[in-house]
């Protein structure tokens, strides 16, 4: 693949991983190394206990291509991505397919698709070590949310907070489409076929990242465990919300105009969010208008100032994490003139912290061939392994197959009920595939 010129050429290639992809320039991967805090988190390696061996985990996320990418969704989400590629397996990818469960503008969708490709990339992301693909381009996805459909009681996602907020936002009369009540089920095909462990998002998904774990292990105790006359290895993993603890950042970003609602795509007011597309004029225009409170001091973590609490995290999170007492100490030096002056810092510490990211991002834009070849890598990569868990969880679920795909459970299973017909536990089959080498998590 030829790279465009603002490509470096020092591609480490990693097992996986076409090495003619392309990689950074030298100062943005020394900043790259300097977010590297995966390992602090004691999760990089994971012991392969059947077989000895060390693997990286695999990490799994999506944002969904709605409108522009915020404040919100970089601190919240892609930012902790972008420390993970290295040490970690990573599959990012744009989730169109839950960009349609709202009603949507056809005519925007494929654009709005390959911007959010183009955003992970100025957010650091770096293809030679992840894979980036579109979800509508992997049919595994939509395959595996149906045959999840028919195993998720309507009870459990009756419950979910995000789609009552949505539901109460569309209004009473307006109709509810099936896709919106299923979306977290295809979220969590999302996740589980790629059986990762690891899913890095905001606050606001832990919930969604439960009903995940739920699926799985219904599924696994069903069609695996419980299954007759003889057990199968668990098709799926319960994967792990990774939501950034308290100190290392914002994992909940509020609204500029309500501390008290997070900070959104879909609120109606352009005002509420900080767009990481934001000229410098329009983040200065909205860091001054966005809401305050009477009090002169400020603190962090009043419970009851939450607009003071919100651009505080901020402004925290945007100049380095460094300890919450340095900051109040710097912002009291600015007294007399307090809000009027924190504001002031504030966006040009916004302006400052974006630009090099919108820079990346026109130059990613401009470049459609290589951005369509990123996502074309992604897409076969994803197939691979995506095809594999899919064809596992048919077979448990008892589908026929067509006969070249017999290889997970299938032929492996038959040969072993034949040679080992009076036991009721499944030894691993023997034939080599994705899910024989990752040792399903039970
Ligand atoms: P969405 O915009 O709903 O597709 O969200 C994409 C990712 O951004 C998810 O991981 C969300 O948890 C995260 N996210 C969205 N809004 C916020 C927010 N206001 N604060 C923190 N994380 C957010
Ligand atoms: N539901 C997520 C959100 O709104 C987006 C999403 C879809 C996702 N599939 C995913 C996030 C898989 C992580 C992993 O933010």
């Amino acid at each position: 693949m030829s790279l465009p010129a603002w490509h470096g050429n020092t591609t480490r290639g990693g097992a996986g991983h076409a090495g003619a992809r392309g990689t950074l320039s030298g100062a943005l991967r020394s900043r790259w190394s300097s977010w590297r805090m995966s390992r602090d988190l004691h999760l990089t390696k994971h012991n392969d206990s059947a077989s000895g061996n060390e693997r990286k985990r695999r990490v799994l996320s999506g944002v969904q291509p709605t409108g522009r990418l915020h404040l919100g969704n970089y601190l919240g989400a892609i930012q902790q991505w972008a420390r993970y590629q290295y040490d970690f397996d990573c599959w990012f990818c744009v989730v169109d397919m839950h960009a349609i469960t709202v009603p949507h503008d056809p005519r925007h969708l494929a654009d709005e698709t390959l911007s959010t490709a183009a955003m992970y990339l100025a957010c650091g992301i770096d293809p030679s070590h992840c894979h980036i693909f579109v979800q509508s381009q992997v049919p595994a996805h939509a395959e595996l949310a149906w045959m999840l459909n028919c195993i998720t009681p309507m009870g459990w996602l009756e419950k979910m907070t995000q789609y009552k907020d949505k539901k109460q936002r569309l209004g009473d009369d307006a109709p509810v489409y099936l896709g919106l009540f299923a979306y977290p089920v295809l979220m969590a095909a999302d996740i589980l076929l790629y059986r990762a462990e690891c899913v890095p998002v905001g606050e606001d998904q832990r919930q969604h990242l439960e009903l995940a774990r739920d699926i799985a292990r219904s599924f696994n105790y069903t069609f695996c465990r419980k299954r007759k006359p003889h057990k199968l290895p668990s098709v799926f993993r319960e994967p792990e919300a990774l939501i950034l603890p308290e100190g290392a950042g914002v994992s909940r970003v509020m609204s500029l105009t309500d501390g008290t609602s997070k900070m959104s795509k879909s609120a109606a007011s352009d005002v509420s969010r900080i767009n990481l597309l934001d000229d410098a004029d329009t983040i200065r225009n909205k860091i001054r208008r966005c809401k305050t409170d009477a009090e002169r001091e400020l603190r962090f973590d009043d419970p009851a100032r939450p607009e003071c609490n919100n651009l505080l995290h901020i402004y925290r999170a945007i100049t380095g994490n460094r300890p919450k007492a340095d900051i109040e100490r710097e912002l009291a030096e600015l007294n007399p003139s307090g809000w009027a002056g924190f504001k002031e810092r504030l966006a040009e510490a916004l302006v400052s912290f974006l630009s090099p990211i919108q820079q990346r991002y026109h130059e990613v834009r401009q470049d459609a061939l290589y951005l369509e070849q990123i996502l074309a890598q992604g897409q076969q990569a994803a197939n691979a392994v995506a095809s594999e868990t899919l064809r596992a969880a048919k077979e448990a679920m008892g589908f026929a197959l067509p006969s070249d795909q017999h290889r997970v459970f299938g032929l492996g299973i038959e040969i072993q009920e034949r040679a080992t017909s009076s036991t009721t536990s499944v030894a691993k089959p023997s034939v080599s595939s994705a899910m024989a080498r990752e040792d399903p998590a039970d």
